[in-house]
C-alpha cells in the first residue's frame, strides 16, 4: 500500500510499504477513506518533537471502513464506517473509565507510565504506525473506534478525529464557564475548534491571536475579536480590550513551534528575549533539516507561555493543548504562582469527549465543515505537506483522500 514515511527530520516521503495486518484480538483493519494532515505532524518533521523512529507511518487523523476484526471485537464488523481518534485507549484500565482516555495504562506499549499513546507518533508514544495511509492497524479497536452515522460524511468526520475534539478538550482544560473571556492564542485549524468550543460551552467574549490574515478572518467570521501580533502587543491588546483585567482563561493552541514576535509593540516589549529564545530553541531542537523554507522550527517555543500567562486575568486559568515535547523545561513558572493561575494541559481525551461531538454535528446543532479548506489526492501528500508547514494563504485544514 501507499504511505507517508518518516525517514528523518525534514525528509518524508510517499513510500510503497507492506500491507497492515491483525496481531491482537482486539485489532481491527481498517481501510482508510479519509486521512488529514496535523500541527502535531509538523513539529515532528521540524525536529521540535524529537524521538521519531525512522520507518514509521506519520499521520493519527483517519476515517475509514473496518476490513477485518479480530475476535475480541464485539461491536464492529466488516463493513462498518469508523472513525479512528488519534489515541488509543483499552477502555477496561482505571483511566479509560474515569474518562482520561489519553492517559490509558495499557495501550503504550513502553508502559503504563509512558503517557499517551498515539498514532504516528514518536518512539514513547508506541510507536504506531500512523493513518496517512491506504490501511491501518487499530489497535483495542472495540474501545476506540467509533462509528460513524451515515449522515456525517467524511469531510465532515475527519475533523473529529482528532481537531475538533482537541479545541473541545482545551476549552474543558480551561473551565470555560458562561459569560467569560477567553483568549484564544493560535487560529489554526486546533485554535478554530477551540474558539468554537469556548462559544459553545457559553464564553462571553472570545479574542483570538495569530499573525495569519486568513486565518484571523475565519476566526472573526466565528465571532472572535481578532489580535494580529505582528503590528499589537496582544498583552498589551488584550489588558486594554478587557479593561485592564486580562481574559479569565486562556487557550494555547500554538504549542512549541510559537514563532516570537519580530516586528511591531511586541517584539519592542520583549527586547533582549532574543537570545532566550535562541537558546530554548537549541535544546529543544538540535537537529534541524530546513529546506527551501520549509521545516523550519519555530523562532519562540516559549512565545505563547509567556504572552499567556501575563494575558490571563489574576486567578484565571491558562490551558495548554498546543503540544511541547517532552524535553521542553521552558515555562514562565514564576508569573504563573505569583497570579495565583491555574494550569491545565494535555493531550486530548479524544474517546471521551468525541461521541457527544458526533451528536452535536449529526442533530446539525454545529456544523465544523468551514475550517476544512483543502482536499488533496494522497499522490499529492508531499506538496500539500509543504504547502501547510509554510501556512500558505487560505491552507487551513487539509484531507488527504488515499
Ligand atoms: N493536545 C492535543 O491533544 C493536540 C491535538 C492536536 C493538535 N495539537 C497541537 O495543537 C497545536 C495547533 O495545531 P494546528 O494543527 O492548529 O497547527 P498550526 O501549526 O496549523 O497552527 C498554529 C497557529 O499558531 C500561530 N502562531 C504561531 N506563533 C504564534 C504566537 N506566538 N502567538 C499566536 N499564534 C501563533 C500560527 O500562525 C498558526 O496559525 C499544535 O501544537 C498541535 O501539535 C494538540
Ligand atoms: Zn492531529
Ligand atoms: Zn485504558
Amino acid at each position: 500500500m501507499k504511505a507517508v514515511v518518516f525517514h528523518g527530520i525534514g525528509d518524508i516521503r510517499l513510500d510503497t510499504v507492506d500491507d497492515p495486518v491483525l496481531r491482537q484480538p482486539g485489532d481491527a483493519l481498517v481501510r482508510i477513506t479519509s486521512s488529514a494532515i496535523c500541527g502535531t505532524d509538523l513539529h515532528m518533521v521540524r525536529g521540535t518533537m524529537t524521538g521519531m523512529q525512522p520507518g514509521t507511518i506519520l499521520g493519527h487523523e483517519a476515517v475509514g471502513i473496518v476490513e477485518e476484526v479480530g475476535r475480541g471485537v464485539r461491536n464492529l464488523m466488516r463493513g462498518d464506517r469508523v472513525l479512528v481518534p488519534s489515541t488509543i485507549s483499552c477502555g477496561f484500565c482505571a483511566y479509560c473509565r474515569s474518562g482520561y482516555t489519553a492517559q490509558c495504562d495499557t495501550a503504550n506499549p513502553n508502559g503504563p507510565l509512558a503517557g499517551t499513546a498515539f498514532y504516528g507518533g514518536p518512539k514513547p508514544t508506541g510507536p504506531f504506525d500512523g493513518l496517512q495511509a491506504q490501511y491501518a492497524r487499530t489497535p483495542f479497536a472495540h474501545a476506540s473506534l467509533i462509528r460513524l452515522p451515515d449522515d456525517i460524511d467524511d469531510d465532515r468526520a475527519i475533523l473529529m478525529s482528532d481537531i475538533f475534539p482537541t479545541g473541545y478538550f482545551g476549552a474543558q482544560l480551561a473551565e470555560v464557564k458562561h459569560g467569560d473571556t477567553v483568549a484564544v492564542f493560535g487560529a489554526g485549524p486546533v485554535g478554530q475548534f477551540a474558539i468554537a468550543s469556548a462559544k459553545l460551552m457559553g464564553a462571553g467574549r472570545v479574542i483570538a491571536v495569530d499573525r495569519l490574515a486568513s486565518r484571523l478572518e475565519m476566526a472573526r467570521q466565528q465571532g472572535a475579536e481578532i489580535i494580529d501580533f505582528d503590528r499589537d502587543d496582544p498583552v498589551q491588546t488584550i489588558l486594554e480590550l478587557t479593561g485592564g483585567i486580562g481574559v479569565d482563561r486562556v487557550i494555547d493552541a500554538v504549542g512549541v513551534d510559537a514563532l516570537r514576535a519580530s516586528q511591531g509593540p511586541a517584539a519592542a516589549n520583549q527586547q533582549g528575549s532574543e537570545r532566550e529564545f535562541d537558546e530554548e530553541l537549541r535544546e529543544i531542537a538540535p537537529q534541524r533539516n530546513e529546506q527551501n523554507g520549509n521545516w523550519k522550527p519555530g523562532s519562540g517555543p516559549s512565545q505563547v507561555l509567556r504572552w499567556a500567562v501575563k494575558a490571563v486575568a489574576k486567578a484565571g486559568t491558562v490551558a495548554v493543548i498546543g503540544v511541547y515535547p517532552e524535553n521542553d523545561r521552558f515555562f514562565p513558572i514564576g508569573q504563573a504562582m505569583n497570579r495565583n493561575l491555574s494550569l491545565k494541559m494535555g493531550n486530548c481525551n479524544h474517546r471521551s469527549i468525541t461521541p457527544k461531538l458526533v451528536e452535536l454535528v449529526r442533530s446539525g446543532s454545529f456544523d465544523p465543515i468551514a475550517v476544512l479548506t483543502q482536499r488533496e489526492p494522497m499522490i499529492n501528500v508531499i506538496d500539500a505537506y509543504k504547502a501547510f508547514d509554510k501556512r500558505e494563504a487560505g491552507w487551513m485544514k487539509v484531507k488527504l483522500e488515499p
